[in-house]
């Protein structure tokens, strides 16, 4: 018999581009997520964000749906291996439960408490005309989290959530809704703990064109999926230090030099890119070979989980409803976690049919 067990990992990822994941989602989520996988200690549930990528991104179902799928398979091409018992594709649309939840985490959540959130904050000041649903989107998140709280009164419960900084208010809001909850209905939430990603480049890879955080929307991110030629391309045109217009300039350091960036996180040759910093900052080499040594870099990275990607690909040629299959799998084993989570909530909050309600 499979148990689940009560230690338990829930992150996921916002389905909203069609080009699917990048470096940045790799250095900053994905080698995490894989580590904490193969560590084997956890259940380990991974969220399709569907229902997330609504309240930014409505009306396009076409481009949703694609969405979806390619970052299921990004998340196998990386290794994520939901054939193993404990780790599991969840869809976050297709969990009724979770929106029940979610309404019934709105009942105990202030509406100041959830205003204070610093990342909704900014977000709505970006937008002129925002839907409602995106408005209660921290709730929302909020509710992902508890679909797989551990049952109150196990040993040792854990809910882990492996976010990046920017995620921060969100999770304290899981925890202020949980102790709101709790106060009034006893002990049957349990607040999450975040873990962020160590190391400051890791949880924020800058892009190519050196501008800040890589990102579909500025087009300077490496994709996951990014064919050999494409990365050459991309490394070539990489933004490079102004001070430096001759091989013969010097420069102080190469500290925010995105082509040495990206060597240190990934170039498995680290006494190459010291040696190369410095005779680039004593005038000794320019941009163009350090660069060149960059392209084979990022293809080692990427060829594996190129032909992981191509494998699954196959697999689907052969079989269309393989990949729908592995996220309905794991959808259910997080679907019947969460209907527990909500009728203890519901015996709890004194939702029941009259007469026919159990005794506790
Ligand atoms: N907000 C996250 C993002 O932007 C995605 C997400 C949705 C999430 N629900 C979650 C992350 C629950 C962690 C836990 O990528």
């Amino acid at each position: 018999m499979f148990t689940v067990r009560n230690q338990r990992v829930l992150t996921g990822m916002r389905t909203s581009s069609e080009e699917g994941l990048h470096l940045g989602h790799y250095v900053g989520a994905l080698t995490q997520w894989k580590a904490q996988q193969d560590n084997n200690e956890y259940e380990c549930f991974y969220l399709l964000a569907d229902m997330q990528a609504l309240t930014t991104h409505p009306g396009d179902p076409k481009a949703l749906r694609e969405s979806i799928r390619v970052t299921a398979l990004d998340w196998l091409s990386v290794g994520l291996d939901p054939t193993l018992p404990h780790v599991h594709f969840v869809q976050q649309s297709m969990v009724p439960e979770r929106h029940a939840l979610a309404v019934l985490l709105m009942q105990v959540t202030r509406y100041k408490v959830l205003m204070r959130n610093k990342t909704l904050q900014e977000e709505l000041a970006g937008q002129a005309d925002a839907s409602v649903g995106f408005m209660v989107y921290p709730v929302d998140q909020a509710a992902d989290i508890l679909m797989v709280c551990p049952p109150f009164g196990v040993s040792d419960p854990r809910l882990l959530v492996p976010v990046g900084r920017d995620q921060e208010s969100h999770l304290e809001l899981q925890r202020d809704i949980v102790r709101a909850f709790n106060a009034m209905y006893g002990n049957i939430l349990l607040p999450c703990v975040a873990l962020f990603p160590e190391g400051e480049s890791a949880g924020r890879l800058v892009g190519t064109d050196g501008s800040g955080k890589m990102s579909k929307s500025k087009g300077n991110a490496i994709y996951l999926s990014d064919p050999a030629n494409v990365v050459r391309q991309k490394v070539m045109g990489m933004y490079t230090d102004p001070r430096k217009l001759a091989v013969s300039d010097t420069v102080p350091d190469t500290n925010g030099h995105p082509v040495f960036i990206y060597h240190r996180l990934f170039n498995p040759d680290q006494g190459w890119v010291e040696q190369a910093s410095e005779d680039y900052c004593t005038g000794k080499i320019g941009d163009v070979p350090i660069k060149k040594k960059l392209i084979p870099v990022l293809n080692d990275l990427l060829d594996p989980i190129r032909a992981e990607r191509a494998r699954h690909e196959a697999l689907i040629r052969k079989r269309p409803q393989y990949l729908g299959e592995i996220v309905m799998r794991g959808t259910e084993v997080a679907g019947k976690e969460t209907k527990r989570v909500v009728n203890e909530m519901q015996e709890a909050m004194g939702i029941a049919y009259p007469n026919l309600r159990k005794k506790r």
